[in-house]
């Protein structure tokens, strides 16, 4: 049985919602204008290459699809669809935290969107059957202890036909390794000195790939 399987999901959801996404790394704070921009701007930078490759994303979606954000953090997604003139769009995330966020991004800038934003989590997703046409789902599913689960939920909650897009982290070689993990895990706690998401205690604490990926 992997780590991740052993933790519970009241653990996984105390640490996000103590640790929300970009909380520690930004510069301003949480919630305000200045910090959901300059999170939009890191996570384009550092993630998505270029606003071009953004466009996989929204693929063979149609304008008129009810959408779902799993794991919806600040909200980047959920403006994202809503910019690109998508109305239908409804996110969930395991943390009350995330919810507040991503419902106060859409007052600050203005966006409405036809559907909720509400607590949830992705292996027992707070929707029936066959309910949307597109489930987006990116950088969550590997955090929680049955990530296969989360697939079924998404096809369980998806029409006939629908369509899903989600992102794992990639585990490189480098980590997989025991020992080149330890050497990298050293290297890592010498250079990172940013707070936030517990960053410190994932490097001290994590014991292999898997235990860090949870955490990051
Ligand atoms: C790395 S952040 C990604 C946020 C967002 N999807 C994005 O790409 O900006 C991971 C998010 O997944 C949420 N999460 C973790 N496990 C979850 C679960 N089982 N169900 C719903 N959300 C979960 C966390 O609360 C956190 O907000």
């Amino acid at each position: 049985m992997r780590e991740r399987e052993n933790v519970p999901i009241t653990t996984v959801r105390d640490f996000w919602d103590s640790n929300p996404l970009f909380a520690g790394e930004g510069a301003g704070e949480p919630g305000t204008r200045p910090w959901f921009e300059q999170h939009e701007r890191v996570l384009a930078a550092d993630c998505l290459a270029d606003e071009r490759a953004l466009s996989f994303v929204t693929q063979d979606v149609r304008k008129d699809a009810c959408i779902l954000d799993v794991g919806c953090g600040p909200g980047f997604w959920v403006r994202f669809f809503l910019r690109r003139g998508f109305q239908r769009v409804w996110a969930c995330d395991l943390t009350p935290q995330a919810v507040r966020l991503t419902r106060t991004s859409l007052d600050i800038f203005g966006l409405r969107t036809e559907g909720t934003i509400q607590e949830g989590n992705a292996e027992q997703l707070p929707y029936e059957d066959a309910t949307f046409d597109h489930v987006n789902c990116q950088g969550v599913i590997h955090h929680t202890p049955d990530t296969e689960q989360c697939v079924r939920e998404f096809f369980r909650v998806l029409k006939p036909g629908g369509t899903v897009c989600f992102s794992v982290y990639y585990k490189n070689f480098i980590l997989r390794h025991p020992a080149l993990f330890r050497t990298v895990q050293r290297a890592l706690s010498s250079l990172v000195g940013l707070k936030g998401r517990g960053r410190e205690a994932m490097l001290r604490d994590a014991k292999n790939a898997e235990d860090m990926v949870r955490l990051l």
